[in-house]
């Protein structure tokens, strides 16, 4: 699974772990609400003598029945004070419900609690996750003189690793860049017209780390044997084409490998330098 895809997996999380919070918290919120009114309904209703029948007003029931008795015309009506009902007295309001209760200000604490919390962790996954845009894989790296490098793999006999850019820098011969033309583009080609390709490290197969092979002169992975001539063109094993790589440029004598983006190995059947087994396999 790419970084990006867990990055954006995280925020989903993320995203839905606080709209349940929120939603959470906002049906307590409202459940309290109810609560209040009910009681404060009722508290009313207690104190309203013209529903509680107090002081001669007629009761919701008694107005009721008159009218029953007044359809049948029996006359028996009960009786009724001319006096309008007293209004309502005044009830201050309780500052408990207008004002932030005790509850409401733990319950917004821990919701901005949990907020920063949620907000903190999110910030650390996304920066254990984001790719290092200015240095190190995944960035443009400066592998050092082309020059040096050069003479290096020409000493060893072997092609020069940079462990920064996870990468094996191998020397293309310039008597196979007419055949290279017809495989490679862009920045790939551009470093093989300097006399240099760069490998990615990962076997197509299964993501093993590839070791240079000395005796076979060829890169040969442990895990299940695929195999991969200099250039990282597939010779054996179970791999699916040849090794992926980078794009190279030269910048002030120095290589510079573009780790940003990986570029697909050439198919399988692909033989540029016709570079065969040189001595025995190590894997
Ligand atoms: S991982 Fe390299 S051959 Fe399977």
């Amino acid at each position: 699974m790419s970084s990006t895809t867990i990055i954006v997996l995280a925020l989903v999380a993320l995203a839905v772990l606080a709209i349940l919070f929120f939603a959470t918290a906002g049906a307590g919120r409202d459940r309290a609400a109810a609560i209040n009114l009910r009681r404060e309904a009722r508290k009313k209703d207690k104190a309203n003598p013209a529903l509680t029948g107090e002081g001669g007003a007629v009761t919701g029931r008694e107005v009721e029945r008159n009218a029953k008795l007044e359809r049948r015309g029996s006359g028996e009506l009960v009786s009724v004070s001319a006096e309008a009902a007293p209004p309502a007295p005044f009830i201050p309001p309780d500052p408990d419900v207008i004002a932030v209760t005790r509850r409401q200000f733990l319950n917004r604490g821990s919701a901005t609690l949990m907020g920063i919390s949620l907000a903190t962790f999110g910030a650390a996954v996304l920066a254990f996750l984001w790719p290092q845009l200015g240095t190190g894989f995944g960035a443009k790296i400066n592998a050092g003189k082309l020059s040096e490098i050069q003479g290096t793999i020409r000493d060893t006999k072997a092609p020069f690793y940079v462990a920064e850019a996870r990468t094996w820098l191998s020397a293309y011969p310039d008597t196979a860049l007419s055949k290279a033309k017809a495989v490679y583009s862009g920045g790939v080609l551009d470093g093989m017209e300097q006399g240099v390709v760069a490998l990615y490290q990962k076997c197509v197969h299964l993501g093993c780390r590839v070791p240079w092979c000395g005796s076979a002169q060829w890169f040969e992975c442990p895990c299940h044997g695929s195999k991969y001539n200099r250039v990282g063109e597939k010779k054996g094993g179970p791999a699916p084409r040849g090794l992926d790589r980078f794009a190279v440029s030269i910048a002030n004598g120095n290589v510079m490998i573009d780790t940003g983006k990986v570029i697909q190995g050439p198919p399988i059947g692909t033989n540029t330098t016709g570079q065969e087994q040189e001595g025995p396999h190590c894997a």
